[in-house]
This record gives C-alpha cells, structure tokens and sequence, in this order.
C-alpha cells in the first residue's frame, strides 16, 4: 500500500506529523511517497503543484494532505498560487466527491458554539461537489464599456456532473439514516434550477431515500438553529465550503473536522482519494506547535476506510480520538492547553 503525503505549507506539517506517528503506529505496512506542495512547492519548484508531486499523487492509493497557503504568494498570478495545488490535485485526479462528516463527540457538546442540546444532536455529513460551480467556471478581469475594472467567474453545471454528486448523496444516505437535503439557490441561479431537477430525476432511481430541498441561506440557518435535522445534504462547491466551516463550529472547532475526496478509480484495496482536514494553512498559530491534529488524524481513519478497505483500523483510529477529547485532552481552539504533539501522545496512548 503507498500513500503520498503532501503536507504543505503553515500547520499543514504539524498536523501531518501526528496523523504520521499513528499511522506508523499501526499493524499494516505502507511505504510512503513525499511531495511538495503550495507555497513550499513554489518556492523550492517554481510551481505549486510541480509534476513529481503529480507522478506521486497517481503512483499512490491514496494521498494524505495537510494545508496549503501563504500569504507571501497572494500577490503571485492565480495560477502560482499554493491554493492551485489542491484545486489542481482534485481535478486532476478526478477527485469529485468531497465527504465532510460533521458529529459531535460524546462528552464535548459543552464545546460546540451552540446550546449543548442543540449540539449534541449533530451527525451528518456534507457530501460537497469538488470539480465544478464557480471554482472552475471561466474566470477574468477586464474593463468595462464604462472604463471600469470588473471581475467575473463563470457559474455553472452540466447534467453529468450534478448526476455524479447526486448519486454519490443518495448512496451516502443509503449506509447513515436515509435522509438527503439537497440545498442550492434554485430561486435565483439557473445552475441552481438545474441542479436541483437534475437531482430529482436522480431520486427516481432511489425512492428509499427521503430527499428534500432547501435554499443555502435557510440551510446556514437552519445549521445552526436545529442541526440535528439533517442526515446528509448535498450540495455544489461553493455552498458547501462555507457550510462546512460553519459546521465546524457547531461541533466545537475547525480543528476537528476531516475530509474525504473521491472519484471513480478504484484500487486493488479500495477507492483512490485524497484526505485531508477541511481547515487550512492556519498562518496566524502556524510554527507554535498550538494547531489541532484531530482533523488530519480522522482523515487518515477515513483514508484507512475507503482508500485501503481497513474499516476497523478507521474505527480504532476514532475511537482514540474520541477517547481522547473526552478525557479532556485538547487545544487552545477547544478551550484546552495541549499542544499539537501532546494531542498526538494522547492518542497513540489510547490506540
Ligand atoms: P484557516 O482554516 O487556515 O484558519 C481559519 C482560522 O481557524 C484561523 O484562526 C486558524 O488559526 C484556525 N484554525 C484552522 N485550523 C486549525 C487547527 N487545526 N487548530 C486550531 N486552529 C485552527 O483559514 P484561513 O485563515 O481563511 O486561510 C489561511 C490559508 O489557508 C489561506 O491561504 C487559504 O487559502 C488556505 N486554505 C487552504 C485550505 C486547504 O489546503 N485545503 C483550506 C482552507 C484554507
Ligand atoms: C477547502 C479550501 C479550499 C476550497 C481552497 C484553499 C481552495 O477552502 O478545502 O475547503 O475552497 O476548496
Ligand atoms: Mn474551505
């Protein structure tokens, strides 16, 4: 079994390094294929993404991915920027299906930023489009008629892809509770209208699924005024990064909330994806040794799940991740003073 690891810029190495020591804790033997990627890639490579990274990503059965940014290239042409290593990665490689499980810990509902009540209510799973919308739509500056600068990104969807990351949402309601929401702005945005019939005639073929439809801004607030309800909602790029750094928050940190990107290559143990915490370079606590490791360690149990079929490696894995915050080993972002290898300590203690 190989797995890359691209841990990237800010606390993408510190939080890679803790996710490292429990996967080497481990009864499986793997070899691993470093890359560089991001800021640190530019500056060593020239490029964010350069082409050993990319020969390694696809050498691989799964890639573990720490964080990219640096505000040193923010002033650099789009295409140099650390950012265009993930979105590069996740098109590249077909990586469409993007899992983000949000569930609240036994024993931390005091730590969410709702009510206790409320929080402890939480388990879902955003099931996030990762190869279309605006992200990848046409993109520009130009000057207007008037003489005005004005940036644009195309929005937009064919049929194939929303069908893909439909059925992708039903399937992920078919293993949890048989609820999808499917959440889109279908009352303004044509992509949105589109999305949204093209995911009712995907329900045709899954009638055991309860599926629903709410507008993104009902859903930020219904995220946070009764996040219980939800099961798994599906939704397009965009909606889904800000909800899930929403989501985040409803369980307790932004540090806790790992990933899952999947395409359609399967590989002799399981489905080829990249995992990786939802957060990003953190450049303001970055080099402290302060990050939060929990959400790099859960997606490499979830990179143990689907990529190399070890599903009780996965779940041992959270368990000691679990077990860990409610002996009340944490960081600073969950009101704790752990630092980032101690977190890690705890958790090879407990597995
Ligand atoms: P961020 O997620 O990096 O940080 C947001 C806030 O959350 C910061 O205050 C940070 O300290 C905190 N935080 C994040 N992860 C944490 C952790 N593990 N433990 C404790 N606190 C944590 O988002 P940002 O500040 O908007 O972006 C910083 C850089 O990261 C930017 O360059 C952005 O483009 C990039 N980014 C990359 C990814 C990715 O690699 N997939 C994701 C998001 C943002
Ligand atoms: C994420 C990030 C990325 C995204 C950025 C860094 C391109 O915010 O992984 O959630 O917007 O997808
Ligand atoms: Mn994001």
């Amino acid at each position: 079994m190989k797995i890359a690891v691209f841990a990237g810029d800010g606390i993408g190495p510190e939080v890679t390094a803790q996710a490292l020591r429990v996967l080497d804790a481990l009864p499986i033997k793997v070899s691993l294929l470093e890359g560089d990627v991001g800021g640190v890639a530019y500056k060593r490579h020239g490029h964010p993404l350069p082409e050993e990274t990319l020969v390694a990503a696809r050498e691989a059965d799964a890639i573990l991915f720490g964080a990219v940014g640096d505000f040193d290239c923010d002033h650099l042409e789009r295409h140099l920027r650390p950012e265009q290593a993930i979105l590069g990665l996740r098109s590249e490689l077909g990586l469409f299906a993007n899992l983000r499980p949000a569930k609240v810990f036994p024993g931390l509902e005091h730590h969410s930023a709702l009510k206790p009540e409320i929080a402890g209510a939480i388990d879902l799973l955003i099931v996030r489009e990762l190869n279309g919308d605006v992200y990848f739509g046409e993109k520009g500056t130009r000057t207007t008629a008037d003489g005005l600068r004005e940036g644009y990104d195309i929005m937009s969807y064919d049929e194939s892809e929303v069908r893909r990351i439909a059925i992708a949402g039903f399937e992920a309601a078919r293993k949890r509770r048989g609820m999808l929401c499917s959440v889109d702005k279908a009352n303004v945005l044509e992509t949105s209208q589109l999305w949204r019939d093209v995911v009712i005639e995907t329900h045709k073929d899954y009638a055991d699924i309860e599926l629903s439809h709410m507008y993104v801004d009902n859903a930020a607030m219904q995220l946070v005024k009764s996040p219980g309800q939800f099961d798994v909602v599906v939704t397009g790029n965009l909606f889904g990064d800000i909800l899930s750094d929403q989501a985040s928050m409803c369980v307790g940190s932004i540090g806790l909330l790992a990933s899952a990107s999947l395409g359609e290559r399967q590989t002799e143990y399981g489905t080829f994806g990249l995992y990786e915490p939802i957060h990003g370079s953190a450049p303001d606590i970055a080099g402290r040794g302060i990050a939060n490791p929990m959400a790099t360690i859960l997606s490499l149990a979830e990179l143990l799940r689907h990529s190399l079929g070890q599903e009780a490696l996965a779940a041992q894995v959270e368990a000691a991740v679990a077990g860990t915050l409610a002996d009340g080993v944490m960081g600073g972002d969950l009101g704790g003073s752990a630092g980032t290898a101690e977190i890690g300590d705890a958790v090879l203690a407990r597995l």
